[in-house]
């Protein structure tokens, strides 16, 4: 698999997850082999096949020519298609497009109520976006992955500059100490409660941030659709991942942002209320692992403020939250497009984030396909 660790400028992580991705019980792990005879003589697409490893016929005569990975995500609703990868020798000829088939095949294989294929690709690469063009995959949503790190790790700070407190003049987003919640009501921003559920909901279904975002919320670099349920808004409280801010007087929502901040508690508490009765016993390497992936990283997985006030206030509260903690050492941010209300003043992400040190990563496209 050599032909995977170089993919990239920075390098790839496939040989990272590649253990995970094979014995993932939700996913499968594709390799397309090439018979060696063929190879650089009169190879055909024919002569390909895309199959889960523990299909293949293992054979000296073959070489593994491309990988994948395709997740059905937790709801049944789509799979999700990740880390394809083919060896430029064997590029532009059709390989990857097998392996998207056999991705959507084994899925609907899985469900046949599954209705999406779903993939992200980075902005700036042309190459995999037109290649989910070709196969009739279509853009739905544009986010952007913003980074930050803490003074203490200097490797990471891209621009030279650490996250830190930027002082809104009305002092808002202060978090006194690790028990947020004890914020509520006064600063006006704050882990939400089952109080702020419909609210919440309210707020999410006129938002045209949250339309533009495709509906959907980051996991582990896979973008969820979120229900606007009471039960998946609850969820998502009871593990305290929803932060809000209110207007003033009114107490309504006015932006919020909702975290992925997976401690060992509340991944057993996720799992508990997913109802899988499979996996009620979280074991400790289940959740140790989990807290491995995510360790030192206080990750926003959507963000949704209409206005500079609401914004800033929710940044404040998260950079607070990130510095007055001991178990992070840096945020990754996960934005849509911010789209703002008509009579609103236009703000740009980028340059609020920038006051608190958080800086732009990457732009990324979330492509869908009917199947
Ligand atoms: C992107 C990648 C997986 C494509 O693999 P591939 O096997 O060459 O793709 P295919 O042969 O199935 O090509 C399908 C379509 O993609 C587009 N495409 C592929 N290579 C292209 C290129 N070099 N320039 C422009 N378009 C290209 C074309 O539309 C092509 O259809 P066509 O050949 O009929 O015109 C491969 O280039 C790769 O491994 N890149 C590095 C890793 C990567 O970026 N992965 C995607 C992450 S989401």
């Amino acid at each position: 698999m050599e032909f995977c660790n170089n993919t990239f400028r920075w390098g790839d992580y496939i040989n990272e997850v590649w253990d995970t991705w094979y014995s993932d019980r939700n996913g499968a792990l594709m390799v397309a082999e090439i018979k060696s005879n063929n190879i650089g003589v009169n190879h055909t697409k024919s002569s390909m096949t895309a199959a889960a490893p523990e299909h293949r016929i293992t054979s000296i005569i073959t070489q593994v020519v491309g990988v994948s990975h395709a997740y059905v995500c937790p709801k049944r609703k789509e799979v999700w298609l990740e880390g394809i990868r083919v060896n430029p020798k064997y590029r532009r000829t059709g390989i990857a497009s097998q392996l998207l088939d056999q991705m959507i095949k084994y899925g609907k294989g899985i469900d046949s109520n599954i209705g999406e294929a779903t993939a992200i690709a980075a902005q700036t690469n042309a190459i995999s976006r037109s290649m989910l063009v070709k196969n009739d995959f279509q853009e739905r949503a544009k986010w952007t992955y913003y980074t930050g790190y803490k003074e203490n790790d200097h490797q990471g700070n891209r621009d030279g500059v650490p996250i830190r407190k930027y002082i809104l003049p009305n002092n808002q987003g202060e978090v006194p100490n690790d028990n947020a919640s004890s914020c509520s009501g006064n600063t006006g921003v704050s882990f939400a409660t089952a109080n702020d559920i419909d609210n919440i909901i309210s707020f999410l279904s006129r938002s045209r941030t949250f339309i533009s975002s495709g509906k959907r919320y980051v996991q582990s670099w896979k973008w969820y659709e979120l229900d606007l349920e009471h039960s998946s808004i609850s969820a998502l409280i009871a593990c305290k991942k929803i932060i809000i801010v209110r207007t003033r007087n009114i107490q309504e929502v006015e932006g919020l942002a909702i975290t992925n901040n997976r401690t060992r508690e509340n991944y057993q508490t996720e799992q508990l209320q997913s109802g899988n009765q499979r996996r009620k016993q979280v074991t400790s390497e289940e959740a140790d692992s989990v807290n491995r992936a995510d360790e030192g990283s206080f990750q926003i997985v959507y963000l949704d403020a209409p206005t500079l006030t609401s914004l800033e206030n929710l940044l404040g509260f998260i950079v607070n939250w990130a510095i007055s903690s001991s178990k992070f050492d840096r945020i990754q941010l996960f934005t849509p497009n911010q789209i703002h209300p008509e009579k609103s003043d236009f703000y740009d992400t980028q340059d609020v984030l920038a006051k608190f040190g958080i800086s732009r990563s990457e732009c990324f496209l979330l492509y869908v396909r009917s199947i």
